[in-house]
């Protein structure tokens, strides 16, 4: 074989082995040495991917008289990142297709630094390629990924292009259907990140399962070059927990400590410093135990309520994707106005900001997989998706102690191929992976007949808590007294949440019969939500509720041109922050408990 062909097998196996390995995903971003990517990207519209064949991540430049490409970043369509691309220009509002991304960024190689470039989020799948190589793809519109860039850097302007494609897929996760807008884009912070050689990749540090002021967690390096000694301080409880790794750069953390537990009305965080011989992070934690007991759920010991809301990822003044602290500030000021001490992140994994603010607001926190209504369960490589999927939720929140709740589907169905046999084990898995928190699944296939509720599912046995969407009083007519319906559960001895509840109604509609649905008026829906409460009123093992929804919000499926408009109208409040009169009955009902 000759030299040249050696020296280019040889070329492109590294350059294969730094794209294959460079798949890295560390925690904390936060506290990271970074530089944000956020702001305008190049970018090319290509509905029919054809810039897949037109290798367009080469970006060929016309070098003799007769060249020319068709395509050129340069004087095309500048896109805002993080944000969503439907609501940047009105020819995308309905977009599902490719867009591709360009940034350029300066970087100066340097000696043992390590750099990585990390995306909060893409929607829906995400190709990567950084000066002309490829480094990775990821599928899944709602959890964080990076690649390390390290090898691949040129001193001075280096280009990112990413290509993302929001196109929904039958073996998606969610699939082809959802009542929600299917916004794409790079919709969440992009960061170039910088570390030493070795540097703190993962860490887990929540209470002990059952314990009050006992700590077990782990920390893990990547990059280690043998065993490291490892420093948690904790200034406030002048707490100075010492360890080593072992060779592979693991190692357990255990420690106590006479800890403020966290809580609604106490959502104490203590400043958390963790360090290797080579790196330190900086992160805020919550101590708080969360278990169940019978019928009641225990938090810190004593049964709470949960007086919970549901939210989308939807900014509603603007009807685009949430993207920042400011849009979390808005949601979850309405969230405390209603007087809620939860809100369920429905029904993927929001971005970070949403999850930290409601820790320091002590709102507990319901996280949960799109693992939504009609999946192909048994298709090649699903099931592998949702733990994927399931593992970069919990990866990145499980120091979050507001996250109380990890939920694993919602609406799915017994009946379904292959359902039953996957969300079992990935209920067992996800206990295995995180102890401290409480799992569940939603269902709405309960039965309804002669005003008596039969819930039963094959996924209760492992769920920690039942929970169940009903929509009494709007799609499904009382069959009796609000008041005097009976519930029966296949597992009495667990807590039963009503995961969604309620109806619509147009905000300022007072038209029409207030006994009729059709007319969308805010009549009919505080009828339901007064109906609703009375139900609870006798609900013996109910411990938690979580109307749908907050806000009205934009779902393409939602067709009536006088009252919806493309919007989903179950808000208590408008899509301009507008209260509803149910939002009053439900505020009260909160007050009571
Ligand atoms: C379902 C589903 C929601 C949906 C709601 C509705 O229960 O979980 O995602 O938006 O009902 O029909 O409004």
């Amino acid at each position: 074989m000759n030299k040249k062909l050696l020296v280019l097998i040889l070329g492109n196996l590294f350059l294969l082995k730094i794209a294959v390995t460079a798949q890295s995903s560390m925690i904390n971003i936060e506290s990271r040495a970074k530089i944000s990517l956020n702001g305008e990207w190049q970018s090319i519209i290509d509905p029919t991917n054809i810039g897949e064949w037109r290798q367009l991540w080469k970006e060929k430049q016309p070098v003799s008289k007769t060249d020319f490409f068709e395509y050129s970043f340069e004087g095309g369509t500048l896109l805002k990142v993080p944000g969503d691309f439907n609501t940047q220009q009105c020819e995308l509002t309905f977009y599902e297709g490719v867009i591709w991304y360009k940034k350029i960024i300066s970087i100066t190689k340097m000696q043992n630094k390590r750099r990585f470039i990390s995306f909060g989020a893409v929607n829906y799948r995400a190709e990567v390629y950084f000066n002309g190589t490829k480094i990775g793809s990821h599928e899944g519109g709602f959890t964080p990924f990076m690649y390390e860039i390290t090898e691949l850097i040129n001193d001075g302007n280096n280009t990112f292009i990413v290509k993302v494609n929001n196109t929904r897929l039958r073996d998606g996760i969610p699939a082809l259907g959802y009542d929600w807008m299917n916004f794409g884009g790079i919709t969440r912070d992009v960061y170039l990140i910088e570390t030493g050689d070795t540097y703190i990749d993962d860490y887990s540090i929540q209470l002990k399962k059952g314990g009050e002021n006992e700590v077990a967690g782990w920390i893990r390096l990547n990059g280690a070059k043998g065993k490291q000694k490892i420093e948690v301080v904790i200034p406030e409880l002048d707490l100075n927990f010492q360890t080593q790794t072992n060779s592979s750069g693991y190692a357990s953390i255990n420690f106590k400590g006479k800890f403020q537990l966290w809580n609604p009305e106490n959502p104490k965080l203590y400043e958390v410093f963790l360090s290797c011989e080579t790196d330190t992070v900086r992160d805020e934690i919550g101590f708080r135990s969360i278990e169940t007991k019978g019928q009641d759920i225990l938090l810190n010991g004593k049964p709470i309520f949960l007086k919970a809301v549901n939210v989308h990822e939807e900014m509603p003044l603007c009807g685009c994707k949430t993207t920042s602290a400011n849009d979390a500030e808005y949601i979850l000021g309405k969230v405390k106005e209603l007087g809620c001490n939860m809100v369920r992140l429905a029904h993927y994994p929001h971005n970070e900001y949403m999850v930290k603010l409601a820790e320091r607001m002590g709102i507990m926190v319901w996280s949960e997989i799109p693992v939504y209504q009609h999946i192909n369960f048994t298709a090649q490589g699903v099931a592998d998706k949702i733990d994927l999927m399931m593992r970069e939720m919990i990866k990145r929140d499980k120091n979050r102690c507001a996250v109380i709740i990890w939920s694993l589907s919602n609406e799915t169905y017994s009946f379904t191929p292959g359902r039953d046999s996957i969300l079992i084990n990935l209920s067992q898995e996800c206990h295995q992976i995180d102890s401290t928190r409480l799992i569940t699944s939603v269902i709405n296939t309960q039965g309804y007949n002669n005003n008596v509720v039969d819930v039963w599912d094959s996924l209760y046995k492992y769920c920690d808590i039942i929970s169940v969407n009903e929509y009494y009083g709007w799609y499904v007519p009382w069959q009796g007294n609000p008041e005097e319906t009976k519930w029966e559960l296949n597992y009495p001895d667990k807590p039963l949440f009503i995961s969604e509840f309620g109806g619509e109604a147009q905000y300022g509609n007072h038209t029409g019969s207030v006994n009729e649905a059709s007319w969308w008026n805010e009549e009919y829906q505080e009828q339901i939500y007064i109906d609703q409460i009375n139900m609870f009123k006798n609900m013996p093992n109910l411990a938690g509720v979580c109307p749908w929804i907050l806000f009205d919000y934009r779902s393409p499926g939602r067709l009536h041109p006088i009252y919806q408009q493309g919007y989903n109208r179950k808000g208590l409040l408008s899509e301009r922050g507008e209260r509803k009169k149910a939002w009053y009955i439900m505020k009260s009902y909160y007050e009571s408990k």
